[in-house]
């Protein structure tokens, strides 16, 4: 499929799931706010990948979180997710392959993964349901 349209309405507050688009795993985070203004604190201009988390969600719609789950170094899917999953030193991903953790935004903090996970083309076609692609 091209795109796929994903119903957001049973993702609760801090949790996040896990869908398939294009044969890749994408992850869908519903922030917390303290998730959102950890992600908004950090200085840019220290990152790897320099890029703000405005740059990296919907205006008016910042709890949502939407990346693909492919680690930007060899491509291991990054733990996270699921409840109960390491989330890494920045609290958003980590991925086991070879230590690179990620931010609540996505972003590359430590670790050897050269970039950002990826943030896929999508839209919300209304308040609890976005299609990718
Ligand atoms: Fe993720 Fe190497 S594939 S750290």
């Amino acid at each position: 499929l091209a795109s796929v349209e994903v119903d957001l309405s049973s993702i609760g507050e801090g949790e996040g799931i896990v869908i398939t688009w294009r044969g890749k795993p994408v992850f869908i985070r519903n922030r917390t706010q303290v998730e959102i203004d950890e992600a908004r604190a950090v200085d840019v201009s220290a990152l790897p990948d320099r890029q703000s988390d405005a740059e990296r969600v919907v205006e008016g719609r910042e709890k949502w979180l939407v990346v693909l789950g492919v680690c930007t170094h060899l491509g291991c899917v990054p733990l996270g997710t699921k409840s109960g999953d390491d989330q890494g030193e920045y609290g958003g991903w980590f991925c086991p392959c070879h230590g690179s953790h990620y931010d609540t935004s996505g972003r590359i903090r430590k670790g050897p993964a050269p970039k950002n996970l990826e943030v896929p083309t999508y839209s919300f076609i209304s308040d609890t349901t976005i299609r990718i692609g």
